[in-house]
């Protein structure tokens, strides 16, 4: 089947590989780590997963090198950020060396899918939790199932490295102030589809959500963080509603080195005015440039590119996350795991 894959001109999609990778919490504590090779699952229909949304996944890659070896991106701090997500929605939290253990499992056990240095694709890893028992009453699950599943992937957006446009959009909050924003849960997900088909029908690739209290401060960028650069700064959303994404955080250890200072903080819609580069930024989306930042309530247009190009710094981030988790250049911050 590898034969047949298409690896240069893959999209953000699923395509099935080999196996996946499943443990079930039961009577108080994890079962043993199994190998399926079915793409499906046998749920009770009253399981909470189902009625009232315990379900939670993460994101991460696996990438084939210039050495030949593959390596996991900054897999302990997604290992962290589900432990966070499961708290969030009183799921079980998934024991670090668990997680750890089964998507290495599920990347060696599908190696053949982990896409050619030098074809831009690499191994999407998705991790997903569920709640499984039954209830009819409001009340969290004690059973839970955990899977880690792969699939090769392309380019989040489409047409790879150049710039895409995005809008603002006040009728619609991914998330509420108080809310649920900074888990990787399915339910964010859901509140972000009505809005995501109507920017995508509008020519758009994703929404900049502003924030849900005030419609006053930049929020989430679609399934991705968004940052800018103003005054040679790298700027970025703080707020409890966005979730902390990993590349981001990659990147502001990149605009240090940089040196750029780094400010997490409130940002106004006015200041867009004066960025001179924008980006969103996500193990999918990776570090996509902004062209054009349009407010559909307004009529605004916040022209980010003014040559339609990415910008120098955007481009120097792709190339230096490229580079290392490739293996071109020094692991000088110990982000990449080595699959043996
Ligand atoms: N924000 C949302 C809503 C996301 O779905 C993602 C993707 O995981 C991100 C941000 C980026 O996070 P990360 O860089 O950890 O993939
Ligand atoms: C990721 O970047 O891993 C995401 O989860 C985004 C996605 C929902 C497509």
């Amino acid at each position: 089947m590898d034969n047949e894959i298409d690896w240069g001109n893959l999209p953000f999609g699923y395509v099935p590989t080999d196996c996946n990778v499943r443990c079930t919490f039961r009577d108080g504590k994890w079962g043993p780590v199994e190998v399926s090779h079915s793409e499906t699952i046998n749920i009770h229909m009253a399981a909470t997963a189902l009625h009232y949304g315990q379900e939670l996944f993460e994101g991460l890659k696996a990438f084939r090198g210039a050495d030949g070896k593959i390596r996991i991106f900054r897999l302990e701090e997604n290992a962290k950020r589900i432990r966070e997500s499961a708290k969030g929605i009183l799921m079980e939290p998934i024991p670090e060396d668990l997680f750890r253990e089964m998507c290495i499992k599920a990347v060696k056990l599908n190696e053949r899918f982990v896409p050619p240095y030098g074809s831009g694709a690499s191994l999407y890893i998705r991790p997903l939790e569920i709640g499984l028992s039954p209830r009819i009453g409001v009340k969290e699950a004690d059973e839970y199932l955990f899977i880690v599943m792969v699939t090769p992937v392309g380019p989040y957006f489409k047409g790879g490295f150049k710039n895409t446009n995005i809008c603002i959009m006040r009728e619609y909050d991914r998330v509420a102030p108080r809310g649920t924003g900074r888990w990787k849960i399915g339910g964010n997900y859901a509140a972000s589809l009505a809005s995501g088909k109507k920017a995508h029908d509008l020519g758009y690739s994703a929404v900049l959500f502003l924030d849900p209290k005030e419609k006053k401060y930049l929020d989430e960028c679609g399934p991705a963080n968004f940052y800018a650069i103003k005054d040679g700064k790298y700027i970025t959303p703080k707020s409890d509603s966005i979730l902390p994404s990993i590349t981001n955080l990659s990147l502001q250890e990149f605009a240090k080195e940089m040196g750029m200072e780094v400010e997490c903080r409130h940002i106004t819609v006015d200041e867009l005015e004066d960025v001179s580069e924008a980006g969103a930024c996500g193990t999918a989306a990776v570090c996509s440039p902004i062209g054009e930042i349009d407010d559909l309530d307004t009529g605004h247009k916040y022209i980010i590119s003014r040559d339609g190009k990415p910008g120098p710094v955007t481009t120097e981030f792709v190339r230096r996350l490229e580079a290392i988790r490739h293996g071109e250049e020094p692991d000088t911050h110990g982000w990449n795991t080595i699959i043996e």
